[in-house]
């Protein structure tokens, strides 16, 4: 048998369909109720074997590129460095596999913007973390490639499963909501991104009495009837506020898509990235049209929901 010397895996972005956000908690983190929904916006992360260098020493090497299709934006932001979540992502397969030192090369094909509240540096890690375990042969189970997406980012657990998933905790505990036939959604991308940390901290000074975050029955009703006005009233983000505190220039780009017939128009997680939820196919592309031509986004992407999480497409389980 001979050694697999590269492993490609694809994972996609996902909106907030229902971000609720409790008070601080005392490690820094808020409780959340976070309705997760994968949207078909894939980054492409692959992996292959690197030969130690001279002095044997293990270095990980990065490389980013702009999937087909993909924004330049942002791109010279993804560290290149150990610091990448998906290197950690490597790392961290490597320990559980009794690897000490695996050199590796992972290049990664963007198409989920940077820095745009749809969780890109978590798919990457997500992705990186399946990736590894083929091509180390580590053998880890779904709990256990979990627990190491949850030790990497609140966000990292989500991009593994794909689906609608309500996230607990920190937003890391999930449990699937299922979701009929298919969501059309419109991103309207922004040239500056929004750090989560500073939404987070906003979010404290708006809102010091912060409730306990909850759920909304209405909103698992309308995923499961496939029924795009109904979970278009039931889309909310706790965070919006904080987000348009930050940048109140995303007023108008909510207020455009609006106009053109989104059925509702969230910022998305953290921000700066604005989701609109259109009737169908059609009403998203006169949505993406109009906010493109009125100026108030950097680019708008169209896009459906839900849709899959990390599966290798180029690999062992792909033959
Ligand atoms: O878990 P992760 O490192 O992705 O979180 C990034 C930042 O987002 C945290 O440092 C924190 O400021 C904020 N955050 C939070 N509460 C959560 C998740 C994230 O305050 N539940």
């Amino acid at each position: 048998m001979t050694a697999i010397t590269a492993v490609t895996v694809r994972a996609p972005a996902k909106v907030n369909l229902l971000l609720a956000v409790g008070p601080v908690r005392e490690d820094g983190y808020h409780d959340l109720v976070n309705v997760f929904h994968a949207v078909s916006l894939f980054d492409e992360v692959t992996v292959r074997r690197a030969e130690p260098g001279p002095a044997g020493a293990a270095e990980t090497a990065i490389e980013v590129h702009a999937a087909a299709g993909g924004l330049d934006a942002h791109l010279a932001e993804v560290p290149r460095d150990g610091s990448n979540l998906a290197a950690r992502a490597a790392r961290l397969v490597a320990r559980e596999a009794g690897l000490s030192e695996e050199p590796v090369r992972i290049r990664i094909d963007k198409a989920i913007p940077v820095a745009g509240g749809m969780a890109g540096g978590s798919a990457d890690a997500a992705a990186a973390l399946l990736a590894c375990d083929a091509l180390f042969g580590a053998g880890l189970d779904a709990a256990a490639l979990q627990a190491l997406a949850a030790e990497l980012g609140s966000d990292v657990p989500f991009p593994l499963l794909g689906g609608t998933a309500v996230g607990t905790g920190r937003g890391e505990v999930l449990d699937p909501v299922p979701a009929r036939g298919r969501f059309h959604w419109v991103f309207a991308l922004s040239e500056d991104g929004l750090s989560t940390p500073a939404v987070f901290g906003e979010y404290d000074r708006l809102r010091p009495d912060a409730p306990q975050p909850r759920g909304d029955a209405s909103l698992t009703t309308a995923l499961g009837a496939g029924d795009p006005s109904a979970l278009a009233a039931a889309l909310r983000n706790d965070l919006e506020p904080a987000a348009l505190s930050l940048r109140p220039d995303l007023a108008r780009t909510l207020d455009v898509g609006r106009q053109a017939g989104a059925l509702a128009g969230i910022v998305s997680g953290s921000g700066p990235t604005c989701a609109f939820l259109a009737p169908d196919a059609d009403g998203a592309a006169e949505v993406s049209a109009a906010l493109e031509k009125s100026g108030a986004c950097e680019r708008a992407l169209t896009a459906y929901g839900d849709v899959p999480g990390a599966h290798i497409v180029d690999g062992p389980a792909s033959r």
